[in-house]
């Protein structure tokens, strides 16, 4: 694993019963986006995700997990907004089918992303659409094949990692940059428009049974795109949803 860098896994689905104990530890807003959800099993996977996060948060910083306080950056990525300025935390988090994955670390970015490991009928049209050419070419010989699934998801868990790190990533091309997704293929960038590959770290690893996760960060902190001026929002390109 990276050093610098604190991972937590949390099956959501396990605690689901659970969600009206953890519901104290939102905040107002929080608690109205809860109330937004129609079905309960995603209203419960919300309540217990975020509340997760707030005792994580809560325990890293010595605060309780109400009085972490949460900003957002300008295409939604969260930060933390109570913390001395010595301390430099950033997170990120991910969820997928019902458990959540959160990585802390200490003075510079980090992206992660957690798929379960599925059959999607267009994934084949997603990867030529979307992917690198370099990444459409390694997808098109395992197209067919028991590995498809997970070159697919491997794919786009370090990608959707990388824009996560970046925060206001999700307005780069994701054919700007490409990544290994063989499976058995060691996890890395492959290139980066723009930037040095040696300039990320890229982790990826299968973090329980059917599920794939990536993360990504900067190897130096100088690296951050936090250090950057804010970007202003402009129109983001499009992006497949599965
Ligand atoms: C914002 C986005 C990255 C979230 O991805 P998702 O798959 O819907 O959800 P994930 O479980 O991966 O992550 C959700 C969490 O990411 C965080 N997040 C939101 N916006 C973010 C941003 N701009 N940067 C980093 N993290 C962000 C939030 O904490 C969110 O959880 P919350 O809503 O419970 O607070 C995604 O909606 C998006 O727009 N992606 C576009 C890029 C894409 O299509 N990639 C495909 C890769 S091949």
């Amino acid at each position: 694993m990276v050093d610098g860098v604190s991972i937590w896994l949390c099956s959501l689905e396990r605690l689901a019963a659970q969600a009206d104990a953890y519901a104290p530890f939102l905040n107002t807003e929080e608690r109205r986006r809860a109330d937004r959800f129609h079905c309960a099993r995603d209203r419960h996977r919300f309540v217990i995700g975020r509340a997760v996060l707030r005792l994580i948060l809560g325990e890293v910083v010595g605060e309780l997990p109400t009085q972490i306080m949460l900003g957002y950056g300008a295409y939604g990525k969260p930060y933390l907004l109570n913390q001395p300025a010595s301390e430099d935390l950033r997170f990120n988090l991910a969820h997928a089918a019902g458990v959540a994955i959160y990585a802390v670390a200490r003075g510079r970015e980090v992206g992660i992303d957690l798929e379960d490991v599925r059959p999607l009928s267009d994934a084949a049209a997603i990867a030529e659409r979307f992917f690198a050419p370099v990444e459409v070419a390694a997808f098109r010989t395992v197209l067919g094949t028991a590995d498809e699934a997970l070159a697919f998801f491997n794919a786009w868990t370090r990608k959707e990692a990388f824009l996560k790190a970046l925060g206001d990533g999700l307005a780069r091309p994701l054919d700007s940059f490409a990544v290994s997704l063989l499976p058995g293929d060691e996890p890395r960038f492959l290139w980066i428009d723009g930037d040095r590959v040696a300039c990320w770290h890229l982790h990826a690893w299968q973090p329980c049974p059917g599920y794939v996760a990536a993360l990504v960060m900067p190897t130096r902190p100088a690296a951050t795109a936090a250090e950057d001026p804010p970007a202003a929002p402009g129109p983001p390109p499009p992006y497949p949803r599965l």
